[in-house]
C-alpha cells in the first residue's frame, strides 16, 4: 500500500503538531508523561507516512533495520541508569551527526553523477548551487556534531579527562578551521562540486568538532550536551533539505532551536557567556589550584547529626550527583517525614545543574514521593540559608562551592551557587575529600560551621533515620 502525496503531507503536519505539543508537555514535570506520549504518537505517524511514500523502495530492508535499531534502543533504555543518561544522549547525538554526513555524501554523489553529464540551464545551475551548499553545510554540521558528541560521551563517561584542553593558540585554530571551511565551500560550489574540497572540509570539521568540545571544561558540560543537541537538530534539518523531507526539516528545526534555547537558559543559570561556551571556552582563562591549604576539616557521626536535627527548627537539604549515585532519595524521603513529624520545617534547595542532567534532582525526589511544594529552586531558597539551623548537603559539591563567589580565577567563578555556608550548621555527606565534577577543591568543607559525614550517602541517611 502506498499513500498519496496529499495524505503524506497531512500526516506530516499532524506529526509536526504532535512534536510541538510534546515539547510543550515536556516543559513541566506534571505534564512530562503526556509530552512523551505526544512525541511517541508523532514519531509513529511520521515513520508510517515516510515508509508508505511512493518514492520509498526496499521497505523490507527499512523494516529490518528499524527492528534491529528498536531492539538495541529498547535494551539500552531499560539498562541505562539515570546518572548515565547524559552520556547516552551524547552518543545518540553522534549518530545523528554521522547520519547527516552519510546523507550528505550520498546526496552529493547521486546528484553529481547525473548533473555532471549534461550542460545546465541557468535555473538548473542555481538549483545545483543550492544543493551543493546544502550538502556542504549538512556534512560540516554533521561532522562537527559527530566528533564533538563522541568527546562529550568520553568526558561524561570518564574515559577522557573532563578538564578543558588548553592547546596554545586554540582560538586561532578554531577561527582558521572556520575560515578555511568557508573558502572550501566557495571552491566546492564554484567548481560545480569538487570531491577534494568536500573531503578536506570533512577532515577539518571532524578535528574541529573534537577540539571544540575538548576545550570546554567539566563544569560547562551540561551546556555542551544541550548545545550538541541543538547541533544534531540542525544536522537533521540539513538532511531534511537534502532528502526533500519537510517533516525532517521541521523536526530538525524544533530540536535545533529548543536545544539552543536550553543552552542559553543554562548559560544564564550558570552565569556563563553563551558565545564563550559554544566557541570552545573563548575568553575564559582559568587556573586550578587544588594544593592551596584551606586548613583542617571536621568530621561528624550520624548519631550526632540526628541529635543536631532533633534540636533544629528549620532544615534545608541540598542534594547533588552523589544522592543519585547512592540512590539515597528514598531514605531522604523517610528522613523528611520523620523531621516533619517532629514539627521541624524541611525544604529542598535545587541547583539548576545539580546532578548530571537538567531536572535530575527533581526527578529523583518525585520518584521518592517528596511533595513538590517543599522542593524549591536556587533563586527561591538562597536568601533563606541565613535563617536555617541545619543544611544537609547530600552528595553535592560544585553546586555549593563558595569559590564560585569568592575566587575570580576558579573554573566555576561567577556560577551562581547554593549559599549553604550562611546557615548555622552545614553537614556534608560524601565518601572522601575528593573534588566534584568540575575538578576543583571546595573551601566549604573547611569552614568553621561545616562538618563532614563520610560514607555512602544512602547508608549515612539510613543511620540518621534509625537514630531519630
Ligand atoms: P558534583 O560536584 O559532581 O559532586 C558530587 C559529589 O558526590 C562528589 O564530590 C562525590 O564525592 C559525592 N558522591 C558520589 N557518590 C557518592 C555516594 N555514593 N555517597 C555520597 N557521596 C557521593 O555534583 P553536583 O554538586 O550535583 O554538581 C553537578 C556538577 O556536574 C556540576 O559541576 C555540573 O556542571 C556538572 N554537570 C551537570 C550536568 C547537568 S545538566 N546537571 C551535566 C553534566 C555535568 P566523593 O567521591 O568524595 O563521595
Amino acid at each position: 500500500m502506498e499513500l498519496s502525496q496529499g495524505l503524506i503531507t497531512a500526516a506530516y503536519i499532524i506529526a509536526a503538531l504532535l512534536f510541538i505539543f510534546s515539547l510543550a508537555g515536556l516543559s513541566k514535570q506534571e505534564t512530562a508523561q503526556e509530552g512523551n506520549n505526544f512525541g511517541i504518537a508523532g514519531m509513529a505517524i511520521a515513520l508510517y507516512a515516510t515508509i508508505l511514500d511512493p518514492r520509498v523502495s526496499n521497505v523490507t530492508v527499512i523494516l529490518v533495520a528499524m527492528a534491529i535499531g528498536a531492539a538495541i534502543g529498547f535494551r539500552l533504555a531499560k539498562k541505562v541508569e539515570m546518572t548515565e543518561m547524559p552520556e547516552l544522549v551524547a552518543i545518540l547525538h553522534s549518530f545523528v551527526g554521522l547520519a547527516a554526513v552519510f546523507v550528505g555524501y550520498n546526496s552529493y554523489f547521486e546528484a553529481h553523477s547525473v548533473m555532471s553529464s549534461f550542460t545546465l540551464t541557468d535555473q538548473a545551475q542555481i538549483e545545483q548551487n543550492i544543493h551543493l551548499v546544502e550538502v556542504f553545510l549538512g556534512v560540516f554540521i554533521g561532522a562537527v556534531t559527530f566528533t564533538g558528541s563522541v568527546v562529550a560521551f568520553g568526558k561524561l563517561r570518564g574515559i577522557i579527562n573532563s578538564a578543558a584542553l588548553m592547546l596554545p593558540h586554540r582560538h586561532k585554530m578554531n577561527l582558521a578551521a572556520g575560515v578555511i571551511s568557508f573558502l572550501l565551500m566557495i571552491m566546492f560550489v564554484s567548481d560545480g562540486g569538487s570531491n577534494a574540497a568536500l573531503y578536506a572540509m570533512t577532515a577539518i570539521a571532524l578535528v574541529f568538532g573534537w577540539h571544540l568540545v575538548a576545550s570546554i571544561g567539566g563544569a560547562d558540560m551540561p551546556v555542551v550536551v544541550s548545545m550538541l543537541n541543538s547541533y544534531s537538530g540542525w544536522a537533521a534539518a540539513a538532511a531534511g533539505f537534502m532528502l526533500s523531507n519537510d517533516l525532517l526539516i521541521v523536526t530538525g528545526a524544533l530540536v535545533g532551536s529548543s536545544g539552543a534555547i536550553l543552552s542559553y537558559i543554562m548559560c544564564k543559570a550558570m552565569n556563563r557567556s553563551f558565545i564563550s561556551v559554544i566557541a570552545g571556552g573563548f575568553g575564559t582563562e582559568v587556573t586550578v589550584d587544588n594544593d592551596k591549604d584551606y586548613g583542617e576539616h571536621k568530621e561528624v557521626q550520624a548519631e550526632q547529626v540526628a541529635e543536631m536535627l532533633s534540636n533544629a527548627k528549620s532544615v534545608i537539604i541540598t542534594p547533588g550527583y552523589g544522592m543519585a549515585v547512592a540512590q539515597a532519595q528514598y531514605p531522604v524521603y523517610e528522613l523528611t517525614q520523620k523531621l516533619k513529624a517532629k514539627g521541624i520545617e524541611v525544604r529542598f534547595g535545587i541547583h539548576p545543574v545539580a546532578g548530571r542532567l537538567p531536572g535530575h534532582m527533581n526527578v529523583l525526589l518525585a520518584e521518592a514521593k517528596v511533595s513538590y511544594d517543599i522542593v524549591l529552586g536556587m533563586e527561591d531558597i538562597n536568601d533563606d540559608f541565613s535563617d536555617t539551623d541545619v543544611v544537609l548537603v547530600i552528595g553535592a559539591n560544585d553546586t555549593v562551592n563558595p569559590a564560585a563567589n569568592e575566587d575570580p580565577t576558579s573554573p566555576i567563578a561567577g556560577m551562581p551557587v547554593l549559599e549553604v555556608w550562611n546557615a548555622k550548621n552545614v553537614i556534608v555527606f560524601k565518601r572522601s575529600m575528593n573534588t566534584g565534577y568540575a575538578g576543583v577543591q571546595n573551601p566549604l568543607f573547611f569552614k568553621d560551621n561545616s562538618q563532614m559525614l563520610f560514607g555512602d550517602a544512602k547508608a549515612s541517611v539510613d543511620k540518621i533515620v534509625h537514630a531519630l
